[in-house]
């Protein structure tokens, strides 16, 4: 893998996470409805969902017309490359949806299973956070770095919930057992910005049962350039079954007690 590879790879991130950013907040429209709905009445799509994934995709076939696709809205390209683009086109729709501002474009590129660049823009927040492997995490210009790790009931640990009734009950179950033991707990609606905030000292932890690869891939590789550690279930790589990032010292033992709780499971 070369630098100009991971450089390529992070200015086409960049542009297509720009791109299809101003699109979702310049084109909002007023009324804007669900178009669709998917695992559940509560888990929805709007156009703009739709319309999103497509800009980003047509971009990047445009420019890498070799690559392999993944995008949460269906976009699915095997490619040829090596290289695979994984997109969520609009992380935190609900919050979109009525008009909060906690919402995000997330692009990332993988080769041979590593995540070589990512791309988190919140247009709402002004902020992009960005990074590529080996060189550090940036929001908008700056460094980022995680917060040093707090005694454990000093965190402040951002979570979130499934979009199925099930494993909702189950994860506020976890919640009730963990939310004595912490600082507080927070529900941002958008897992890519949650890694972020992490990423710059903004939660101590994060954790979520669930999510998928389009959800983490940039904010897991922003994450870590930032000193987060981040992972799964104790000795795992995070997964869809179990999300957690925090500064090394914290992670541990939030790991653990995630452990006991059962976490991972519905
Ligand atoms: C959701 C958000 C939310 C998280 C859910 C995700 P979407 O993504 O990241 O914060 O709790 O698990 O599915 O549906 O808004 O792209
Ligand atoms: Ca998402
Ligand atoms: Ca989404």
């Amino acid at each position: 893998m070369t630098d100009q590879l991971k450089a390529d790879l992070l200015a086409l991130a960049l542009e297509a996470a720009r791109r299809a950013g101003d699109f979702l907040r310049d084109g909002r429209p007023e009324d804007l409805g669900v178009a669709a709905t998917k695992t559940s009445a509560v888990d929805v799509v709007t156009e703009m969902d739709i319309a999103s994934e497509k800009l980003i995709t047509d971009f990047l076939a445009d420019r890498r017309p070799e690559d392999g696709v993944l995008g949460e809205e269906g976009a699915s390209v095997e490619g040829t490359s090596g290289v695979q683009w994984v997109i969520d086109p609009v992380d935190g729709t609900v919050n979109y949806l009525y008009g909060l501002p906690s919402w995000a474009v997330s692009v990332a590129a993988r080769k041979d299973g590593e995540t070589l660049a990512g791309v988190v823009y919140a247009p709402m927040r002004g902020e992009t956070f960005r990074a590529a492997l080996g060189e550090g995490a940036y929001l908008n210009d700056r460094p980022v770095r995680v917060r040093p790790a707090p005694a454990f009931g000093l965190a402040l640990v951002g979570t979130g919930f499934g979009y199925l009734a099930e494993r909702r009950a189950r994860q506020a179950e976890v919640v009730r057992h963990l939310v004595p033991q912490v600082r507080d707990i927070r529900r941002g609606g958008s897992a890519a910005i949650d890694l972020c905030d992490v990423a710059a000292g903004r939660l101590d932890a994060y954790y979520e049962r669930g999510l998928n690869p389009w959800d983490y891939a940039a904010g897991d590789l922003i994450a870590r350039e930032a000193g987060a550690r981040t992972g799964g279930r104790p000795g795992e790589p995070l997964s869809p079954e179990l999300t957690i990032a925090a500064p090394p010292g914290l992670f541990e033992p939030l790991q653990a007690r995630l452990e006991e709780l059962g976490a991972w499971h519905d």
